[in-house]
């Protein structure tokens, strides 16, 4: 049986201008990276190039990629449609900083998509929640916003709470207690993030009584995508639906990582369940960076009248609206959704598979084009069933599969596999090949 410490020499040994590369970030770049997401133990591989399935190191080593930017290029990388719209793109200005033809065709094409009859462009996830939000407030008149222990909704104050707290911080099941993720986020932020439990409704319903006509909105990733792939129970989303009418609060769908993924039209496609604002993010960019928040002329119409803010110097630029329209319109169309839904089960049936021919204490799941593998024998319903896992485990399966030649899902044990709209079944088959000889080790 091959140990952690061997898999991480193998790893130096093979990642030596990685190594080099990193001593050199270190110095510029906090960690050596410029995402904290980005950072792992010993020190993170540095990506040359990426093309189709496939990622190349500054080694020169060739990896079989479903982390996909966590996810955000569900087109591929350098898919050839992408490459072309966004060169021509390149020659006709970057920035206009004035309204043109390319975001009113992009956002015709995700109000169609999502259901939504307005929406606005802004740069990133983070940013879509916040703006998100603030409108939510604007709206209702409330300060307060309702988010799930474990969920991750971005890099801004309000959202930075109860992401991954400590176990021993956590408060009572049915009432969490919201805590910061870090320093530097004002007490009066965390005090307006009320926490509740993901599939519990009793838990969201005390949460919404104890703070009656104070919680603008409940923001919720539909399928949770920071813990992994942790889906709702049945039911769950039409309660929260139901729910949130009746407390006069707005249900705003995270779709950073659902939306253009899960399936053709996102978590309001698959769960069937009209959001009031929606998120969105990576996908949607094809690969540049793009977001958006959308919802209905109403609501929509408190940034019309300037009541709630919303503007941004980046905001609808003419390459990422380029991207954005060849992604939805050429490479992200409907015939592609069960095709990566159907790659990505017979991962998750796969690694099941070869979990019980080795005995592993761990268990695959796949929604759309996400799945992962949990470190314990029963799929976690809510953050704390989430954090009872074998993280170790983790580890030596990322630095085992990294060593030959396959990046599983994107960093740390909370992320998830893409399958892209350029993955083959033979990508597939790489997969659950290098994941049999690494389970085979592991047992
Ligand atoms: C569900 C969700 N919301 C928001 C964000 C923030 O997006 P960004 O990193 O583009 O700011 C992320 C990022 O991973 C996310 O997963």
């Amino acid at each position: 049986m091959t140990t952690h410490a061997q898999e991480l020499d193998r790893y130096k040994s093979q990642t030596k201008k990685s190594y080099k590369m990193y001593e050199r970030a270190d110095k510029v770049l906090p960690l050596g990276v410029s995402s904290n997401f980005r950072t792992y133990e010993p020190y993170p591989i540095y990506i040359q190039r990426a093309e189709g399935s496939h990622m190349w190191d500054v080694d020169g080593k060739k990896y079989t990629d479903f982390s996909l930017c966590f996810g955000a290029m569900m087109v591929g990388h350098s898919n050839p449609v992408m490459v072309k719209a966004i060169a021509a793109a390149a020659g006709e200005g970057t920035l206009y900083g004035m309204p043109h033809d390319r975001e009113v065709r992009a956002a015709e094409l995700i109000c169609e998509r999502f259901g939504l009859e307005q929406m606005r462009f802004t740069n990133s996830g983070s940013e879509s929640t916040m703006h998100a939000l603030r409108m939510a407030r604007t709206y209702t008149g409330r300060d307060k916003v309702l988010k799930f222990e474990g969920a991750y909704h971005g890099g801004h104050d309000t959202a930075l709470v109860s992401v991954k707290p400590p176990k021993a911080k956590l408060g009572p099941a049915k009432h969490p207690k919201s805590l910061p993720v870090g320093h530097g986020i004002p007490q009066g932020t965390v005090n307006n993030t009320v926490v509740a439990q993901w599939n519990d409704i009793a838990s969201v319903r005390d949460v919404l009584q104890k703070h009656e006509n104070e919680v603008a909105a409940i923001i919720i990733e539909p399928i949770m995508m920071n813990v992994g792939v942790m889906a709702p129970r049945d039911g769950f989303i039409q309660e929260l639906r139901k729910i949130c009418d009746e407390f006069g609060a707005l249900l705003i769908f995270d779709e950073v990582k659902t939306g253009a993924k899960l399936a053709w039209g996102g978590a309001q496609e698959y769960f069937k369940v009209k959001a009031d604002i929606v998120c969105l993010a990576k996908a949607i960019g094809g690969g540049l960076p793009l977001g958006a928040f959308g919802s209905s002329r109403e609501i929509m119409g408190e940034i019309g009248s300037f009541r709630s803010f919303h503007a941004g110097t980046y905001a609808s630029n003419p390459l990422a609206t380029t991207a954005c329209i060849a992604a939805l319109d050429k490479v992200l169309t409907k015939p592609v959704f069960p095709r990566v839904t159907k790659l990505g089960d017979a991962l998750a049936t796969g690694h099941n598979k070869i979990i019980k021919k080795y005995g592993l204490n761990a268990i695959a799941v796949n929604y759309g084009s996400n799945g992962t593998v949990f470190w314990r024998k029963r799929v976690p319903t809510n953050y704390r069933e989430w954090l009872d896992q074998d993280f170790d485990a983790f580890w030596k399966y990322w630095h085992m599969n990294l060593n030959r030649g396959v990046i599983p899902q994107a960093q740390c044990y909370d992320e998830q596999w893409t399958v892209s709209a350029l993955h083959s079944e033979k990508d597939v088959d790489h997969m659950l090949r290098v994941f049999d000889e690494i389970a085979r080790e592991m047992k």
